[in-house]
């Protein structure tokens, strides 16, 4: 459940810059990005509003991610488990730490969906790859007082 004391606009503005400056740097996502994204101001503030939807509720976003991502050509398993693992990396940044570990539970149950949607609109006769496999922000992350 979305909390909004979870995380200011501020916040969220933070993990999504910091988290699409690696993607679009990434030898592995960077090119996907480069082709379907032109003008990064069109898209930034969406990403903006479906984190802060999804963390604190904020209900500024309308869209349909599922569509959106089902219309990209070649995502694959190991995509996904890549935009997860930087999306970890910029979450484990945050000095909000409730927010980082929320941020990075709901990236996994949604990277899943994603994912799986993926596959049975794309290769419905494919048995599903199990899913991606970390459930949270790593331990291993500092936790700063
Ligand atoms: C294989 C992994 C992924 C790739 C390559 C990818 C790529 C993209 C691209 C290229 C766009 C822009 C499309 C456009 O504007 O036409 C986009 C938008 C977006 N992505 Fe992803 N994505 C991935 C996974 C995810 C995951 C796991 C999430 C959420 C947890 C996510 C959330 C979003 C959101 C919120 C948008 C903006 C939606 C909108 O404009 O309404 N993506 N993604």
């Amino acid at each position: 459940m979305p909390l909004p004391e979870l995380c200011t606009e501020t916040e969220v503005a933070e993990l999504v810059t910091t988290f699409y400056a690696k993607a679009r740097d990434d030898a592995i996502l960077g090119p996907v990005f480069e082709r379907h994204v032109g003008d990064w101001s069109r898209p930034m503030p969406k990403m903006v509003a479906f984190w802060s939807t999804a963390l604190c509720g904020s209900k500024s976003y309308r869209g349909n991610p599922m569509l959106l991502h089902r219309a990209l050509p070649g995502l694959t398993h190991s995509m996904f488990e890549h935009w997860l693992d930087l999306f970890h990396e910029a979450a484990s940044a945050l000095s909000n730490r409730p927010m980082a570990e929320r941020g990075g539970e709901l990236a996994q149950r949604i990277a899943q969906s994603l994912r799986v949607d993926y596959q049975l609109q794309r290769e419905p006769d494919r048995i599903p790859a199990s899913p991606p496999r970390r459930a949270a922000t790593p331990r291993s992350v500092p936790v700063s007082a």
